[in-house]
């Protein structure tokens, strides 16, 4: 029985998922783009980097993850002895579809030459046919670390393997795989947006397309986005990434006033990721209580993918907020 098909009316689903992660000694973990409620409730809400390394790190028994399923799939390859649940089983990601394994086997076994530096945005397979995985706060760091001849193919992710290519002056062979929600933003309506409120900086996440990169003042990870946001002397901030980090920004600095940049309709709703906005509160509650839907993994996938997502964790550190790159400097830092 699921979310849906359960009369949950009366109940008080903050104070029953509160007794649920104490009975269930579980540790709850929310991306920034999840609904507000859960991002209130989670022990720990960081970007994907931080999310991993918490999974890692926790001595809970189960993990809610609120989040979608590659990084519930991480946190299980991570802590194999671990239950992990989604509570939605069906929040995938557009940059996941793009990428289906045999693809990327056929695609990597045309260059054999190359190594694969992928994003962690992939399924747990593309994982184990992968030698390193990055996320968008540890790609810099460990690009710098791989010798300048070695080649590499970069996936799924072409804006921000392109952002990176730019940034670095690496030659990268790009898998063509897109976010749907970033690559919702609009150019007019950003520009209008920036005449309509001139020196406002605008805060892009790399998975956004380079005219959408090309406006913004900062470029960077969700957490490295929210912290610019934070410490930035600027009162008002437009955020080109997905709207729902602004509950963390308000949240954190009350009186600054955060703006998220429009779609083509003028308008932020479109840039709502559907994939993150699955889960809810009432969903998070039937998985604590049913410790169902679980994640699990063919052994030989998980193992393979381990390989990757350590080579990250071991060039990137394991340590929250270690070796992030992108950390904005101000004047009195
Ligand atoms: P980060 O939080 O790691 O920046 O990732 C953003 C994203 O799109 C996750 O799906
Ligand atoms: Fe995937 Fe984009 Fe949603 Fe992140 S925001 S989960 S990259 S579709």
């Amino acid at each position: 029985m699921n979310a849906s098909n359960l009369s949950l009316k009366g109940l008080d689903l903050r104070a029953e998922i509160d007794r649920l992660r104490r009975t269930r000694n579980a540790v709850i973990l929310a991306h920034y783009y999840q609904e507000p409620a859960l991002q209130d409730i989670a022990d720990f809400v960081g970007d994907s980097l931080d999310l991993s390394r918490k999974a890692e790190a926790t001595d809970a028994e189960v993990i809610a993850f609120c989040g979608v399923r590659f990084m519930a799939e991480t946190a299980k390859i991570l802590s194999p002895e671990k239950i992990v649940v989604l509570p939605d089983m069906d929040a995938g990601c557009s940059l996941e579809d793009s990428c289906p394994p045999d693809q990327f086997k056929a695609f990597r076994e045309k260059h054999p030459d190359h190594i694969a530096l992928t994003y962690i945005n992939c399924s747990a397979e593309v994982k184990a046919l992968s030698d390193i995985i990055v996320t968008s706060s540890s790609a810099e760091i460990i690009l710098s670390q791989i010798p300048l001849e070695q080649k590499i193919i970069f996936g799924p992710d072409k804006h921000l393997g392109g952002y990176l290519a730019r940034k670095t002056g690496r030659d990268m062979l790009l898998w063509p795989g897109v976010c749907i929600v970033h690559e919702a933003f609009s150019e007019i309506e950003l520009l209008k947006l920036k005449a309509q409120y001139p020196g406002a900086p605008v805060l892009a996440h790399p998975e956004c397309p380079p005219h959408i990169i090309d406006h913004a003042d900062h470029v960077g990870s969700t957490s490295s986005i929210l912290d610019y946001a934070l410490r930035s002397p600027d009162e008002l901030l437009i955020v080109a990434t997905e709207p729902r980090i602004i509950h963390q920004m308000e949240l954190k600095a009350p009186h600054k006033k955060f703006i998220g940049a429009p779609g083509a309709d003028g308008n932020c709703n479109c840039n709502m990721c559907p994939y993150m906005a699955l889960n809810t509160m009432e969903k998070l509650y039937v998985a604590l209580r049913d410790l169902q839907p679980r994640v699990e993994l063919p052994d030989d996938v998980r193992i393979g993918a381990k390989k990757s997502l350590d080579r990250m964790l071991d060039m990137a550190g394991r340590t929250v907020g270690q070796g992030d790159v992108g950390r904005p400097v101000f004047a009195g830092d």
